[in-house]
């Protein structure tokens, strides 16, 4: 294990340390002394301190060394922003930037980029140079979607990386532990400290058979997700195993990580196999695949591994599946999806099919849905539906262009947009139909909560297989079972769709397509990073101020949320991403979508100054200008989504003291506490009901304490003052960004001293 194998063809001198972390795990194994889980061995491998590091699932904070950071373009305008303003030459920890996020689809691929690099010209300019100056690889525009990219160059069985985006697991499919986190984690191991997670639960889950016909690697995510629900994967790794893993594609794997976010999973895991040797292989990276094959003992789970939940598929049973629409574990098989539009009223007609994304635009994707593509036109019949293709990399592009998918995809009638995230991140310039108009799209994408695509909360968007959509758009209807229904040829008559196929890997090997990555110079002391002052859509930061050290009183909840708070209603996504790197403008996104327990409106809530309604991010700021700190009160899970740290930094930046729930997603809870917040929740949760938008409240900050609760007091506009409590999750380091005003404050302090 002491040879020297480096992790990517991209970089010189960053090898694979199987050594070092086989070290590590029998040093763990000889304290715990039990068969350990394929995703406890990656975790504990990489134990900052693997003799002293106190290891309990699901309660222990494990400080662990990362493998890797990837940011994408969005999340690392601020997350740089950070790692400039911690004073260092260069990243501690390798580090990739890729441009996807900022790319509006409108009229197809090349002329979208054109205008996107027009439009972003001045964060393209500060992320080149920025990567330039500190020694980060930077991935322009064009080349892809950051976990394809990743997937494809640097992905490698038993490492752990870090993602500041939270489709980050898709490296699952290749063996890795691959996390997302807020731009505030990246930037700490960035900076060469270690990374903190709460010792993740394993969830097991045990494939056998193998799957047929039109089921797909994505059905069985989506029927996960509708067993285990948003909420079933939170504070737990999902694994998978058994003999059903070896029958998937390492693509096909990656998918399924992809979305194991949606059930608010800190990430999902395959073990090592042939078929990601046969992955590392095409992708020009069999010495990694050779290498991994002698660490291969440990790049998977012990015998005997306990799991802290088991579920177990039968793939050759497993029906296709469509999830939504609004939510991603809303799963109906197909055979009673036809029932399921007509009982919930559904907008039968489908107006777009979109394929692609993160999540599916493998090889085998695009092959498979060509194959049903091409049947279709054999028939003499194309897509009845709007239908848009997306490339997750240049080099996919290139592949299937070289093979002719692509040219099958636009005599279907597709549009092919360029290589980037696009409508799945609600950059789509959509024009069908108009807002507000009920009407129903199917993606092979992820994610599908109110409005993420195209900003339309009439919008039904659903989730499924890249081939269930071919299918659909072809029908033009949601009533349309391919795997038992027939659709009508060019001369009326009925046919029934072959069931789809297609290559895994391309049998000519991969088109890489255009150059489009930018290495950093060697020599980097000449690179200027350039902000400006005047600049809308960059704003140098600020650092945020410490805790006064007194009890907070009477201050006034900004909103009491009701039902659903995600990433997305808390720091909308779509036309505010431009702002990514400007915290004052973005911060007029705060909460806009979030709906008012009061009323049922999304931003409309009461400023108690002026008694009047008014939007949300106007009533904040008018409590900061006159220095009246706020809370917000919130429901389940509230962050679920993305990894978006401006979801926490922006109720800080308006003057937010503390959010108090019933539940948080994991990500958003940690967010918060960098930046300084207090994320707190009702040790009851039925207290929740006891209070009312109108309360005023106090918090006693000075119970700050690990593992104690702290007290509201209520103050009810009518009626008598009660207590509650409340619980947290810090820790005595947590507790530290709480008093000095925010994470990043800690570190300068610490470096100082
Ligand atoms: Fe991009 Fe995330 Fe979709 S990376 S393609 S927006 S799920």
């Amino acid at each position: 294990l002491s040879r020297k194998v480096e992790m990517t063809n991209w970089e010189k001198g960053h090898y694979i340390n199987y050594k070092g972390l086989s070290e590590n795990l029998s040093i763990v194994r000889k304290r715990l002394n039990r068969p350990l889980a394929f995703a406890e061995k990656i975790l504990y491998s990489h134990l900052d301190d693997p003799h002293g590091q106190e290891i309990e699932r699901g309660s222990s904070y494990l400080k662990l060394r990362p493998d890797r950071v990837a940011c994408q373009d969005a999340t690392a305008q601020m997350a740089i922003l950070q790692f400039m303003s911690a004073g260092m030459p260069s990243v501690a920890t390798p580090t990739t930037v890729h441009c996807d996020h900022l790319i509006e689809a409108q009229i197809g691929g090349a002329k979208d980029l054109a205008r996107a690099n027009d439009i972003n010209k001045e964060v393209y300019d500060f992320l080149s140079t920025s990567c330039a100056k500190y020694n980060i690889g930077f991935w322009r525009p064009g080349s892809g979607i950051i976990h394809q990219i990743i997937l494809e160059n640097y992905a490698f069985p038993g490492a752990l990386l870090i993602g500041t985006d939270s489709h980050t697991p898709n490296a699952g499919g290749l063996g890795m532990t691959a996390i997302g986190v807020g731009g505030a984690d990246a930037v700490d191991v960035m900076a060469g400290l270690p990374w903190e997670l709460k010792a993740p639960k394993v969830i097991g889950i045990k494939l056998t058979g193998q799957l047929s016909g039109w089921a797909t690697p994505k059905d069985i995510i989506l029927k996960v997700a509708g067993i285990l629900t948003v909420k079933g994967g939170t504070g737990a790794i999902v694994e998978y195993h058994g003999p059903g893993t070896e029958t998937l594609s390492c693509t096909g794997m990656a998918t399924i990580c992809n979305m194991g976010a949606e059930i608010g999973a800190t990430t999902s895991l395959f073990p090592f196999n042939d078929r990601m040797y046969d992955y590392l292989k095409a992708t020009k990276r069999t010495a990694i695949g050779d290498f991994a094959r002698e660490y291969a003992q440990e790049l998977r789970e012990d015998e005997g591994t306990q799991y802290d939940e088991l579920i177990e598929i039968n793939l050759s049973e497993l029906e296709p599946h469509i999830n939504g629409p609004f939510t991603p574990d809303l799963a109906t098989p197909i055979s009673k999806f036809k029932e399921a539009v007509k009982a919930n009223k559904w907008p039968e007609e489908l107006k777009v099919g979109l394929i692609g994304s993160c999540t599916n635009s493998s090889y085998e994707d695009m092959s498979r849905g060509a194959s049903i593509a091409e049947d279709a036109m054999a028939h003499g019949i194309k897509a009845k539906s709007l239908f848009t293709v997306t490339p997750g990399s240049e080099q996919i592009r290139a592949t299937i262009e070289r093979d002719g998918q692509l040219k099958t995809f636009e005599e279907f009638g597709g549009m092919v947009l360029a290589n980037a995230c696009g409508p799945c991140i609600g950059q789509w310039d959509r024009r069908d139909v108009k807002k507000g108009e009920p009407n129903s799209i199917i993606s092979s994408y992820n994610r599908n909560f109110t409005g993420r695509n195209d900003a339309n909360p009439a919008t039904h968007s659903f989730v499924a297989s890249p081939d269930l959509v071919v299918a659909m758009t072809i029908a033009g209807t949601l009533n349309f079972n391919p795997l038992t229904d027939t659709l009508k040829d060019k001369d009326g008559k009925e046919f029934k769709l072959k069931a789809p196929t297609g290559d895994g890997l391309p049998s000519r090997g991969y088109d890489p397509g255009n150059d489009t990555y930018q290495a950093p110079p060697e020599d980097r002391s000449q690179v200027s990073v350039a902000v400006s002052p005047s600049s809308d859509r960059l704003q140098v930061l600020e650092p945020f101020s410490a805790w006064d050290g007194k009890d907070a009183t009477d201050l006034p909840i900004l909103i009491k949320t009701q039902g659903k708070t995600t990433t997305d209603h808390i720091s909308m996504a779509g036309p505010w991403l431009k702002y990514r790197g400007h915290l004052d403008n973005i911060s007029n996104n705060m909460l806009i979508g979030a709906i008012n327990a009061e009323n049922g409106e999304a931003n409309k809530i009461k400023n108690i100054l002026t008694g009047g309604y008014d939007a949300v991010p106007a009533v904040a700021r008018d409590y900061k200008k006159n220095g009246i700190p706020w809370v917000v009160v919130g429901d389940w899970n509230y962050g679920e989504g993305s990894s978006r740290e401006h979801a926490a930094l922006e109720p800080r930046h308006l003057g937010g003291l503390a959010i108090i729930t019933r539940s948080f997603a994991r990500i958003h809870e940690t967010n918060l506490k960098k930046q300084g917040m207090l994320p707190l929740t009702f040790s009851d949760p039925a207290d929740y009901d006891k209070i009312s938008p109108a309360d005023k409240v106090d918090l006693l900050c000075t119970e700050l304490a690990v593992g104690k609760p702290m007290t509201l007091r209520v103050h009810p506009a009518d009626g008598k003052t009660f207590d509650i409590k409340l619980s947290h999750t810090f820790n005595e380091g947590q507790i530290k960004w709480f008093k000095n005003g925010s994470a990043l404050n800690t570190m300068a302090k610490e470096r100082a001293s």
